[in-house]
C-alpha cells in the first residue's frame, strides 16, 4: 500500500474523539460524587492510544457498513482493557506507578478502590454491552449483543487475557530473563512467551476485531481473513511494548520504561535480544496485511494500523 495515501493520524484522532466522547456519556450517567466512580473516571478518561476500539472500528469499515454499530463493543472493550491495566499496575502485580502520562489508580486513590475501579469497569462494561438503548444511537440486534458478551467475556477472562496475566507472573519463577534455567532452552522459553503474550495481549486485540467485524453483521469468510490479521498484529503489539519498555521514551509513553528488565520479566528483548525481537514484529505485521489482501480500500485504515503498530513510539 502506498503509505501517503491514508492519512492515519487524522484517522486515529477522529476515531479516539468518537470513542472517548461515548465513554464520558458512560461515566456521565454514573454518580460523579462516588469514589468508585472517580477512581473508574481517573483511568478510564487519562488518554490511552484507544487502539483497540479504534481497531473495531476499522474492522467494521472494512467490511462496508456502518460503523457506528460497533460503538458499543468497542466502548465495552476499552472498560476492559482499562480495567486490566488498574490491576497490572498494583502492585501485587507489576507494581507501577505512572499509567497514561498519570499517577495509576492505586497511587491516586488506594490499592482496595484500585482493585474495586477495576471490578467497576469490568462489570460495567457488560451493561454497557447489553444496555446499549440510552447511550448509543445505533446498536447490534439482541442477538449480536449476546453473541459478542459470549466472545468477550471468553477473550478477557480465563482463557484469554487473565491467564495470560496469570501465566505472565508465573513466568516470574520459572525463567528469568537469561533462560537457559531449569530445563527451558530458548525455543521452549520463546513458545511459552508467545502464549503469554497471545493471551494477555493478543485475545483482546483480536476479540476488537472480531467485535466490530460481528457488530456490523460481516461473513463468515471476512471474518475468518479479519481474526488471522487479528492474531498476528495482536502478538506484534505486545512485542512492541517489550521493545518500547526496553528503549522507548517514558514522558512520551507517560509509562516507565526498564521495568520488565529490573523485574526480571519474560520478555521478547530478553530471550531474543532487540534486533531478533524487531524482525520477529515486522514479519507478524508482514502476515497480518496479507490476511486482508483480498479487502477493498476500506480497509486502508486496518493496513495502516498494522505497520503502526511496529512504527509506534507510545
Ligand atoms: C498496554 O496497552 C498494555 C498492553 C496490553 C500491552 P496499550 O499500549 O494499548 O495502552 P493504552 O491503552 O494506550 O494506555
Ligand atoms: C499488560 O502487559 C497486559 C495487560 C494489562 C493485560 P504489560 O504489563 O507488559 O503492559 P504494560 O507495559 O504494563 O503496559
Ligand atoms: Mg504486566
Ligand atoms: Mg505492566
Amino acid at each position: 500500500m502506498n503509505k501517503l495515501s491514508f492519512d492515519l493520524s487524522a484517522y486515529l484522532k477522529e476515531n479516539k474523539s468518537l470513542v472517548e466522547s461515548c465513554l464520558e456519556k458512560i461515566l456521565g450517567q454514573l454518580d460523579p460524587n462516588l469514589e468508585l466512580v472517580q477512581a473508574m473516571g481517573h483511568s478510564l478518561m487519562a488518554g490511552g492510544k484507544r487502539i483497540r476500539p479504534i481497531l473495531g472500528l476499522a474492522a467494521a469499515k472494512a467490511c462496508g457498513k456502518n460503523i457506528l454499530t460497533a460503538l458499543p463493543a468497542c466502548c465495552a472493550i476499552e472498560m476492559i482493557h482499562t480495567y486490566s491495566l488498574i490491576h497490572d499496575d498494583l502492585p501485587a502485580m507489576d507494581d507501577d506507578d505512572l499509567r497514561r502520562g498519570l499517577p495509576t489508580c492505586h497511587k491516586k486513590f488506594s490499592e482496595a478502590t484500585a482493585i474495586l475501579a477495576g471490578d467497576g469497569l469490568l462489570t460495567h462494561a457488560f451493561h454497557v454491552l447489553t444496555r446499549p438503548e440510552s447511550l448509543f444511537e445505533f446498536y447490534p440486534d439482541k442477538s449480536i449483543l449476546l453473541e459478542l458478551v459470549g466472545r468477550i467475556s471468553d477473550a478477557a477472562g480465563v482463557n484469554g487475557m487473565v491467564e495470560g496475566q496469570m501465566l505472565d507472573m508465573q513466568a516470574l519463577s520459572i525463567a528469568g530473563k537469561n533462560g537457559e534455567k531449569n530445563g527451558w532452552n530458548k525455543e521452549r522459553l520463546l513458545e511459552h512467551l508467545k502464549k503469554i503474550h497471545g493471551l494477555k495481549t493478543g485475545r483482546m486485540i483480536c476479540v476488537s476485531v472480531e467485535a466490530g467485524a460481528l457488530s456490523v453483521e460481516a461473513e463468515p469468510q471476512q471474518l475468518a481473513c479479519l481474526m488471522n490479521y487479528a492474531d498476528n498484529i495482536g502478538l506484534a503489539f505486545q512485542v512492541m511494548d517489550d521493545i518500547l519498555n526496553v528503549e522507548g521514551d517514558p514522558e512520551i509513553m507517560g509509562k516507565a520504561i526498564g521495568s520488565d528488565l529490573l523485574h526480571d520479566k519474560m520478555t521478547f528483548p530478553a530471550i531474543l535480544g532487540l534486533d531478533k525481537s524487531k524482525d520477529y514484529a515486522s514479519g507478524l505485521i508482514e502476515t497480518s496485511l496479507t490476511a486482508i489482501e483480498g479487502f477493498d480500500k476500506n480497509a486502508d485504515p486496518l493496513r495502516a494500523i498494522a505497520q503502526y503498530i511496529i512504527d509506534r513510539d507510545r
